[in-house]
């Protein structure tokens, strides 16, 4: 990128703030000494915004504040000027009723805050599960020169010796106190030694997932997603990227650049690879639409046929995302899928990905694993339609019990979460094995957010049974740290009259995942009988955001999104008055 021309200081954004000889940037300067800078801070000088989610809320993101300091003495150091502006966190453990209601309104955020302030430039720090697709969707639709810090995992979690890992082995071990297997002592043990460090989930859940695809989209410095919170390398990272938005911004180097549907495919092929989350399809769908790039879930699919499951961090796997790194990071990994990328890409450094990737090398074979010795040989996750779901849902069929995949069983329904909550422990409940538990109403607007309830618990019986996995159908999410054969995202959702809606319990469903299809076996008549009585439920809210979002989000097939945020006209700058 050394050829790309550069900007002068007068084409600068900021300068129609600060530059110009005017009565509004007398105040503009002004209100800058207010603040006790002096004009040789700024003057001349790309204003950097360092859109930053930490909160006292967000664990995951506790050590943002430091990282804040370090991506500005980078900023300091190459010439521009840094300004810090901090926007609403998304805490997946802690806020409610889902982060993914939350998603749009950091995007919405992220991309008024850089338009209405005189920005050159924006650094995103984020990384805990919604915060990265919202910082990128906002940083998209803005197209200022943009770098992403992602907040890297955290260090392995520790019981007793063994490693463990966000999400999955809370599933895991609180499946086994419900059966009766570990003590209560036991069980708080795990409760202190889960989360040790600052950091993401460390698991191949969605912030591992979606920072790593935001790596290979080229929207990091190389290596960056894979660095641990609390590695010293993790603040060096965060300063050379502070350095690096300077330049970008005088070679206008812009997300406009890198986004398109040749490094969105990097992006799915990356998170296919590393037995992503369920979660990027939606999050990816999203990203792609702002930059104007149809990815639709069928792409997914397409992919996943030659992508191998390369690295072996659980669910999926092992090991987890301390481990990656040491192993040699998503550099190692990307180089190993190789010709399956398109290399040819220019990343935020104003290099191709394959000058990123020369050096890279795998350390531990058995953690990124060579293609000729994959976790996984292909279709990490699938995509399925069917009568039960027209416009598509996904399963990931490396995380379920094999002996599922095809399986037609009597569907046991629940109408909505409480309903769920309710009976599914219920002694008397008439279930087995074999059923297949569905549940209503869990969808972007059903719920509303569509949350994480995806992975549907199997009743306390079957459990004690020794019972570990049976189908689940929802149109909700699951947590990329769960598994099991739960088919997710059912589109269209029950709450807008799709056929997961029309469902009742006794009725036969059929899942056949090779074949990519689910499929509601009941007579069309008796299901257009029971369309002409189904009744379009009452809107979940009334005012605030919630109307807004109820009114506007599209279906999971269709990245959630806002309708009037996707890819359009570009909005104009304000007028400076
Ligand atoms: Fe923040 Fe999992 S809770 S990434
Ligand atoms: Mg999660």
């Amino acid at each position: 990128m050394t050829d790309r021309k550069r900007k002068t200081p007068e084409e600068l954004r900021s300068h129609k703030w600060y530059g110009v000889k005017d009565l509004r940037s007398f105040g503009h300067r002004s209100r800058t000494a207010q603040m006790g800078y002096t004009r040789a801070d700024y003057a001349g000088k790309p204003v950097i915004a360092i859109i930053n989610t930490w909160s006292d809320m967000n664990p995951c993101h506790t050590h943002f504040r430091a990282r804040a300091e370090e991506v500005k003495r980078g900023i300091w150091q190459a010439g521009g000027f840094p300004v810090e502006m901090p926007a609403m966190t998304l805490a997946e453990t802690f806020q409610k009723p889902t982060t993914m209601l939350y998603r749009n309104f950091l995007a919405m955020e992220t991309e008024e805050i850089l338009r209405a302030y005189p920005a050159d430039g924006a650094v995103l720090m984020g990384g805990c599960d919604k915060t990265t697709p919202a910082l990128v969707m906002g940083a998209i639709s803005a197209n200022l020169p943009a770098i992403f810090v992602p907040a890297g995992p955290m260090l392995r979690g520790d019981f007793r010796g063994k490693p463990l890992g966000s999400g999955s082995d809370v599933w895991k071990y609180w499946a086994e106190l419900r059966a009766g297997n570990i003590t209560e002592e036991e069980w708080e043990g795990i409760e202190a030694g889960i989360a040790r460090s600052p950091g993401h989930c460390m698991t191949m859940g969605t912030a591992s997932t979606m920072t790593s695809a935001m790596e290979a989209i080229g929207l990091t410095l190389p290596g960056a997603a894979s660095i641990p919170a609390a590695d010293s390398r993790h603040a060096q990272m965060a300063e050379n990227s502070g350095r690096r938005i300077v330049d970008m911004v005088w070679e206008d180097l812009k997300p406009s650049d890198i986004v398109n549907a040749k490094s969105v495919d990097n992006a799915v092929i990356t998170a296919l690879a590393l037995g992503g989350s369920t979660n990027s399809v939606v999050h990816m769908v999203a990203i792609a639409r702002r930059a104007g790039v149809d990815l639709t879930i069928e792409r997914f699919d397409e992919l996943a046929h030659k992508v191998p499951v390369l690295a072996n961090i659980r669910p999926s796997g092992q090991y987890l995302m301390e481990d990656f790194f040491y192993a040699g990071g998503l550099r190692a990994l990307l180089r190993e899928l190789g010709d399956l990328l398109d290399t040819s890409l220019v990343t935020v450094n104003g290099k191709t990905l394959a000058e990123n990737l020369a050096t890279a090398k795998t350390w531990n074979e058995d953690v990124i694993r060579p293609r000729t010795n994959p976790l996984v040989e292909k279709d990490g996750l699938a995509v399925l339609f069917g009568s039960l779901a027209p416009d598509g849902a996904v399963i990931k069929p490396a995380a379920m019990e094999p002996r599922l995949q095809k399986h037609t069983g009597r569907a046991v329904v629940f109408a909505n979460y409480d309903d769920m909550n309710a009976r599914i422990d219920d002694p008397n409940l008439d279930i087995d094995a074999d059923c297949v538990i569905v549940l209503q109403s869990a969808g972007p607007l059903g719920a509303p957010g569509m949350p994480e309830w995806g992975q549907l618990p199997i009743p306390k019986k079957l459990l004690k049974e020794g019972v570990r996995d049976m189908v689940r159908i929802s149109d909700a999410r699951m947590s990329g740290t769960s598994y099991g054969a739960c088919v997710l995202h059912v589109t269209p959702e029950s709450h807008v009259g799709g056929p997961l809606g029309l469902v009742k319990t006794g009725d036969r469903i059929s899942l056949d995942v090779p074949g990519r299809r689910v499929d509601l076996l009941v007579d069309a008549n008796e299901l257009e009988r029971r369309r002409k009585d189904w009744k379009e439920p009452a809107p979940r809210y009334t005012r605030g955001f919630g109307t807004l979002y109820l009114k506007h989000v599209t279906q999971a097939n269709e990245g959630c999104d806002f309708d009037f945020l996707e890819a359009g006209a570009p909005t104009p700058d304000p007028e400076i008055h």
